[in-house]
């Protein structure tokens, strides 16, 4: 059977922020972040994006298929060799990935993306990577109110000497429904 398997890909400041402000570059990621994420990224078949997000990073993204979520479309509409407009709401996201063959899904934000996929209950694990500085604002991880998820710890990794730890979870069996 074709299951999907989704993947979440953060850095956050200690606060748990992922940006100051809409618009604002991860440019603050440490190098090592960046070469995990990559890595991450090789793994996968597709990366799913927000168009804010996608905006700021595209020039990055360009050799991987990516899908973005934009209202600007009805359902889903190609913009490119390797890019898939997607009207989230308007679309069954998981026929999509079947027509594709798109099986190992990293989810790369930003807020509201992140938020529509935790929502919707898909995030089956999470790499973040805390970063050892401070924003006191900005914007978050995840902005919706959901029941509880459970996560278990995998692994708990330093990623270089000025404190940055990338922390890998998987979803618990534990009381997710
Ligand atoms: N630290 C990190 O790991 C990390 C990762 C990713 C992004 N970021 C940062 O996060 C910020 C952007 O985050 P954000 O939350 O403002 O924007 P975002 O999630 O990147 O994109 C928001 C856009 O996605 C589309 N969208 C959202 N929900 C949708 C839905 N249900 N159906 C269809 N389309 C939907 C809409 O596009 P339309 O307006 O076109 O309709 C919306 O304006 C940037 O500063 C970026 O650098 C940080």
């Amino acid at each position: 059977m074709f299951k999907p398997h989704f993947t979440a890909l953060a850095v956050t400041a200690i606060d748990g922020k992922i940006a100051r402000y809409p618009g604002h570059l991860s440019d603050w990621a440490s190098p090592e972040d960046k070469d995990a994420l990559h890595a991450e990224l090789d793994r996968s078949d597709v990366v799913v994006v927000g168009r804010a997000t996608y905006e700021l990073v595209k020039d990055r993204l360009d050799s991987r298929d990516c899908l973005v979520f934009t209202r600007s479309v009805k359902g889903l509409v190609r913009q490119g060799e390797h890019c898939l407009y997607c009207n989230a709401d308007q679309v069954n996201l998981a026929d999509v990935l079947v027509q594709y063959g798109y099986k190992r899904v990293a989810i790369l934000g930003g807020t509201q993306v992140y938020s529509w996929f935790l929502k919707h209950n898909l995030i089956d694990e999470l790499y973040l990577t805390i970063e050892p500085l401070v924003f006191g604002a900005g914007l978050p991880l995840f902005a919706t109110e959901v029941a509880d998820q459970h996560y278990d710890l995998v692994a708990v990794k330093p990623l270089n000497h000025r404190g940055t730890l990338l922390i890998h979870y998987r979803k618990s069996s534990y009381a997710n429904t």
